[in-house]
């Protein structure tokens, strides 16, 4: 059981926060790179901060204030123009590093007064990687973004999921160390609420949690497995600071304030050897809907909509004053006392944990992963489909289990990269 102040410390994210300034020491995936692109500027709401995201003619990515300098407007609805974002109001131009670069009005009253030179808009810098685009709101230096190993995969599917979630992103981050909530959570109340009764899934015998450079492995043991098992031998990630490592997709719960979180999946889905070579042109991002507007309930079909409905239902910041803590939650008490430290270590202006710097070592940054040779070197179609199907996340879907609502677009691209027959066309026809 936590102090409320701890409980305070481990959620509260604005700046000046023991944990606002330790999340502010990493990168944080805000957008898609194909969104961008489909639409120049995109609102964003960044731990408690209201900035605009932008990408300009000149193919730069800026993260500036919501409001312009000037008189506040909006910039969300400002226009990129040449090298820059200009505002809709008055025609103010600014770039991605904060400078005003034009006030068309002033520079005809006052040509020499050079006004524009002593006004700024408050930026941060933003780099794409992996369909992503990132953004630091920390001081400098500037880190690396990661280039976590699946990032360099090829031959393989990649969509990025959006999902508002309205609670604080701490508990969500507390779910990437939590191994049996997947034996309930998942799998019997999945069971449960298809009307199955009998069999239950199987049960956890055994649970283990290790450190490692970039966060936490957390290892189980289910009925029926042994400590032979990729499930005991490499593990999950919980990937520092707020991300969820599966070995095929990453889950980054990314703090929008206090009480609300910005969940951001990347889902990996290797093409059956026979569909080789594969290169994706873009990655499509899709927004998952989290309530069932009939009911005003939350949704509760899909893998990581139950995780939402567990997350908002600890309330919007889980009173962790009322707990009872046990044997099961050994992972996620390691992994508290471990971000209060770092927090603790950043306000000693030392470097937390998992910060990449050096390029060498960015290359290709190694993490623990079920199954890296199924995901590296692929297997033929058959074999995706028959043996390998003990270890969630490996065998070739047809359907999308994580999130509800994925677009008919993305599945029939889907389907086309993975040699399966799209939505509405016959089997029979497309196997001939
Ligand atoms: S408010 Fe932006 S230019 Fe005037
Ligand atoms: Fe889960």
């Amino acid at each position: 059981m936590l102090s409320a102040e701890q409980n305070r410390a481990l959620t509260e994210v604005g700046a000046g926060t023991p944990m606002g300034e330790l999340l502010r020491r990493y990168w944080m995936p805000i957008a898609a790179v194909a969104e961008l692109d489909d639409r120049p500027t995109k609102p964003v709401r960044l731990m408690g901060e209201d900035l605009v995201l932008y990408k300009d003619q000149a193919g730069n990515y800026g993260l500036v204030d919501r409001h312009c300098p000037h008189r506040r407007a909006d910039l969300s609805y400002g226009y990129p123009d040449g090298c820059g974002l200009r505002c809709h109001y008055h025609g103010w131009l600014w770039d991605h590093t904060g400078r005003c670069l034009q006030q068309p009005f002033e520079e005809t009253a006052h040509p020499d007064a050079k006004f524009k030179d002593r006004v700024r808009i408050k930026a941060y810098p933003v780099e794409a990687k992996a369909g992503l685009l990132w953004a630091y709101l920390g001081p400098p230096p500037v880190p690396l973004v990661p280039t976590w190993e699946p990032f360099t995969w090829q031959n393989g599917f990649v969509q990025i999921v959006f999902s508002q979630v309205p609670c604080n992103w701490f508990q969500c981050q507390e779910n990437s160390i939590d191994p049996v909530h997947f034996e309930w959570l998942h799998s019997n109340w999945s069971r449960a609420l298809s009307g199955a009764d009998g069999q239950r899934s199987p049960t956890h015998l055994k649970v283990g949690f290790e450190e490692f450079e970039y966060g936490f492995t957390y290892r189980r043991i289910l009925e029926g497995q042994s400590e032979q098992d990729e499930l005991w031998t490499v593990g999950r990630c919980c990937l520092w600071p707020n991300c969820l490592f599966t070995g095929g997709h990453f889950e980054w719960r990314v703090p929008i304030d206090d009480g609300n979180m910005l969940s951001v999946g990347w889902f990996f889905d290797r093409v059956p050897n026979e569909m080789e070579p594969y290169r994706q042109e873009r990655i499509p991002y899709w927004v998952s809907p989290i309530k069932d507007d009939l009911t005003g309930r939350w949704i509760t079909s899909h893998v990581m909509n139950q995780d939402f409905v567990a997350w908002v239902g600890q309330g919007t910041v889980a009173d962790r004053t009322q707990e009872h803590l046990g044997e099961s939650d050994r992972g996620v008490i390691m992994m508290r006392r471990r971000i209060l430290e770092d927090a603790e270590r950043v306000a000693k202006g030392e470097v937390p944990k998992g910060v990449i710097r050096d390029p060498e070592k960015n290359r290709i940054v190694r993490l623990p992963i079920i199954g890296r040779d199924f995901f590296v070197n692929g297997s033929s179609k058959v074999e995706s489909e028959t043996s390998r199907q003990r270890t969630p996340g490996l065998p070739l879907r047809r359907e999308f289990p994580f999130l509800v609502g994925q677009p008919e677009e993305v599945r029939a691209e889907y389907c086309r990269a993975m040699g399966l027959p799209e939505p509405g066309v016959d089997a029979r026809s497309a196997a001939g």
